[in-house]
């Protein structure tokens, strides 16, 4: 089957800084693919040229089987698009802001009464019709400019930090939402800093400095990407035990893990020992130090770090 996505050697530059930098991708039809990276790592600028918004300086990209330069007014008819900023009108009733775009999107007027009534029930906004959008909460917005991006009934979707300042009930209910269109075959890429979100796409990239660092399912980049060892400390007080180890240059990563240290090296189970015997001369009292499976956050800190090392030229 023909992929929904195929991007091929991508490559933005602004002036002489590169944004996106070489990047490959494809995605299946009905797939959820997430993009994943840190602020200013080219996961906007990727979706604007993706949409035919922004020109590529090289390489070639097609959405649904349309090129981006040539044929992007076709991707846009058959995309939706919700931004980082989507720009909903807060004096706007509800129902007058999904009839505005479902005019931009070329909705047939006579078909937009029904369309909004379906897709505001589907998206658990049915009786704030009437309602103006200034009023509704950050979830509530969320979920309506996601029903206004859907009034086309696009093929393939570009959620752009969908969930970002939304409240964790109202992110669970965009995920089923999401879920639910991807099983009735639209392709969703979506981007989003939350690492736990991103274990509910089917395949996931790392980007990185405008490049893709890792890619593949959450298992595999879980698997694949950290090569060392995570050990979970439980210990208290956690704030010297953090300086500690850190000074100490012991393991490859300290990092804060709630209410728990992580420590993060390809030899850390050989470590621990002298490590829980400084923490104890440091008055640092260790409840528990276990190794555990590396989260999808560990994989992430893991992948950047030799990413980071590598680009310092002491690729370890
Ligand atoms: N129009 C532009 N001109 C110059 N630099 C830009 C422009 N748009 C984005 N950038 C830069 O490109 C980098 C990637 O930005 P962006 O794609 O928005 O990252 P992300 O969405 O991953 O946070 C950032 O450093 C940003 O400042
Ligand atoms: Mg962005």
């Amino acid at each position: 089957m023909e992929p929904s996505l195929r991007v091929d050697d991508l490559t933005k530059q602004f002036d002489s800084f590169v944004a996106v930098d070489h990047i490959s991708l494809a995605m299946a039809r009905g797939e959820i693919f997430g993009l994943l990276g840190p602020n200013g790592a080219g996961k906007t600028t990727t979706i604007r040229i993706l949409l035919g918004l922004l020109a590529p300086t090289s390489g070639h990209a097609s959405v649904l089987g349309y090129d981006v330069v040539t044929q992007s007014e076709a991707i846009r008819a058959h995309a939706g698009y919700v931004s980082q900023k989507f720009a909903l009108y807060p004096d706007l009733t509800v129902a007058e802001n999904f009839d505005f775009y479902a005019g931009v999107y070329d909705v047939p007027r006579k078909q937009i009464t029904e369309r909004r009534a379906q897709l505001l029930r589907e998206v658990g906004l049915s009786g704030l019709e009437r309602e103006r959008v200034g009023a509704l909460a950050g979830g509530s917005r969320q979920r309506l400019a996601l029903a206004c991006a859907l009034a086309h009934q696009p093929e393939f979707l570009f959620l752009d930090e969908p969930t970002a300042g939304v409240d964790a009930l109202s992110r669970r209910a965009l995920w089923d939402l999401i879920y639910e269109l991807a099983e009735r075959g639209t392709s969703i890429l979506v981007t989003t800093h939350y690492m736990d979100e991103a274990e509910n796409c089917q395949r996931i990239a790392f980007i990185y400095q405008g490049k893709i660092v890792a890619e593949g399912t959450p298992t595999e980049i879980k698997r694949d990407q950290v090569h060392a060892q995570v050990f979970e400390i439980e210990c208290e007080p956690l704030d010297i035990a953090l300086t500690v180890l850190r000074d100490a240059e012991m393991f490859d990563e300290v990092a804060l893990y709630g209410s728990t240290l992580h420590v993060i090296d390809a030899h850390a189970r050989a470590k621990m020992d002298a490590a829980q015997n400084l923490l104890r001369a440091n008055n640092v009292k260790v409840m528990r130090a276990e190794e555990i499976i590396p989260s999808l956050e560990d994989a992430f800190i893991a992948r950047l770090r030799s990413a980071d090392r590598a680009a310092n030229g002491n690729p370890k």
